[in-house]
């Protein structure tokens, strides 16, 4: 999908025509003849927030009406999703271009509409012989917004796509390497970003042991990927770290899923597509924040030397790990990265992203995010803002010394489990115990990574949700330390 700004004249306007109707506007200016805005009312008052079509042979004309008095995100909410039914309904009509003005709205929601068009017009086709409908164009009216604008946002939902295609490819074609040099290759066409990556070798000499460990199954060799985005001029004196877990797949190693558990697990390096892309976003945008991206990235396998429960790990700082059961892998290849990211990069704050535990999933579905901090109070509640604001909600849990003891170990410093009870918080305390004393958010994404259902703007797949989050996070990031 392509965007361009241009004027639109509603009235004899001649192709597909959106336009964004609040109320409490003047009706003055919709090119609709008298009995067709009696018509309009009754929708209206039917349903607030229809969609209301008429022919305009070859084109059509909608009125896509919002409720303005409601609070903001709300508002902005609802258009993402009403773009998201005008997508479907285009694509009955099989129409690929469109136009988009409004009546009397805000730039904000009409940037919220056009978000929720992009994201819901994405499809993961590549693999399939014939390509789903797409709109090929979309002609937006430049009274709302300025080309800057319009352009920050395309580079935010194209890096969201991005996102998307890494989760959705199958691990037999984006292994742990792929993904590496792929990440490598973004980063060298880039202004202020670096790209390092670790192989095995390297990872060894760090001595990542729980990375190395998790990849012991597998006949793939792991990847640690540091991305750092330094501008010119930044507001923090230290970076913020942004550790993402980059399982490629998780079979569950040799504590196994069962049955159809294990559906979806390619998904389970969406973490670390998600920082990867939050940092190029930054990077693209320049923000004038710096940034490191910290990405383990390995498989996790029952091969011939797999790792196994009652094995006992020296993680990169020293900690011993009496490994439980090897599926709560993705805890020991991020408790490397983040003693990492503290001891080599001192971040005023470090933020992970990762699919984490089933529990999340079971505890608020897929509504929102799991979240918890240490030493992180004010940037977890800018970011609970922040998540009503842009719709990727989060919830946080919390994170008593009680929990501590369900994962104390008799045999190493730890272990990597607990018990069936908490498991979202004991994943999260198991992780905290290596960012020290390093302000730190732990964000669990299981429930909102991956969707098997389509809802709204996200197609059956990835969904890229918490990087608009992130995002604006960090565009707002300074109001915090004033
Ligand atoms: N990748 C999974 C968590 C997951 C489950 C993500 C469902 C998305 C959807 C993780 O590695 C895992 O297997 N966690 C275990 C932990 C348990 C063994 C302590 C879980 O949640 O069952
Ligand atoms: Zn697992
Ligand atoms: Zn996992």
């Amino acid at each position: 999908m392509v965007y361009s700004l241009s004027p639109i004249n509603t009235k004899d306007y001649d192709g597909t025509l959106a336009i964004l109707y609040g109320n409490e506007v003047s009706d003055r200016n919709l090119p609709l003849a008298k009995r067709e805005m009696e018509y309009l009312k009754r929708r209206r008052e039917e349903d607030p927030e229809a969609i209301v079509r008429f022919d305009r042979l070859p084109g059509h004309l909608f009125i896509v009406n919002f409720d303005a008095e409601k609070p903001a995100p709300i508002c902005q909410e609802h258009l993402r999703r009403s773009a998201a039914k005008l997508v479907a309904m285009l694509a009955d009509l099989k129409a690929d271009s469109l136009a988009v003005t409004a009546e009397g709205s805000l730039p904000e929601e009409m940037v919220a509409f056009l978000e929720g068009l992009f994201l819901a017009d994405y499809r993961f086709d590549r693999y399939k012989a014939k390509p789903a409908h797409h709109i090929a164009t979309v002609t937006v009216d430049q009274a709302f917004l300025s080309q800057q604008e319009l352009d920050t946002n395309q580079r935010l939902w194209n890096r969201l796509f991005w996102c998307r295609e890494w989760v959705n490819t199958p691990v037999a074609d984006l292994n742990a390497a792929e993904f590496a040099e792929q990440l490598e290759t973004i980063a060298r066409d880039m202004d202020h970003v670096e790209c390092t990556v670790f192989n095995k070798k390297q990872i060894e000499s760090l001595r990542m042991g729980g990375l190395l460990a998790v990849n012991r199954g597998s006949v793939d060799e792991p990847r640690f990927v540091v991305l750092e985005y330094k501008p010119a001029v930044a507001i923090n004196a230290k970076p913020i770290a942004l550790v993402g877990k980059g399982i490629m797949y998780d079979t569950g190693g040799l504590n196994i899923k069962p049955d159809d558990y294990m559906q979806e697990m390619k998904s389970d390096m969406a973490g670390a597509a998600t920082m990867a892309s939050v940092l190029f976003t930054a990077a693209d945008n320049q923000l004038p924040i710096h940034l490191v991206a910290l990405l383990p990235m390995t498989d996790n396998r029952p091969g011939f030397n797999a790792y196994a429960a009652d094995d006992i790990l020296t993680m990169y700082d020293g900690t011993t790990v009496e490994v439980v059961n090897t599926d709560a892998e993705g805890r020991l290849i991020l408790a490397d990265a983040i003693a990492y990211a503290v001891d080599k990069y001192d971040p005023e704050l470090l933020i992970d992203a990762a699919t984490l535990t089933g529990a999340a999933v079971r505890a608020i579905s897929t509504f929102g995010i799991a979240a918890m901090q240490q030493n992180a109070a004010n940037p977890l509640g800018l970011l609970k803002v922040v998540g009503e604001q842009v719709y990727e909600r989060i919830v946080e849990f919390p994170f008593w010394d009680e929990y501590d003891e369900l994962i104390k170990s008799d045999m190493a410093d730890v272990k990597n489990c607990g018990t069936a009870q908490a498991g979202t918080i004991t994943a999260g305390k198991f992780l905290a115990r290596f960012a020290k004393q390093t302000p730190y958010i732990h964000l669990d994404i299981a429930g909102v990574a991956y969707f098997t259902k389509p809802q709204h703007y996200y197609a059956v797949g990835a969904s890229g949700y918490g990087i608009r989050l992130l995002y604006a996070f960090l565009q707002t990031y300074d109001l915090m330390k004033k």
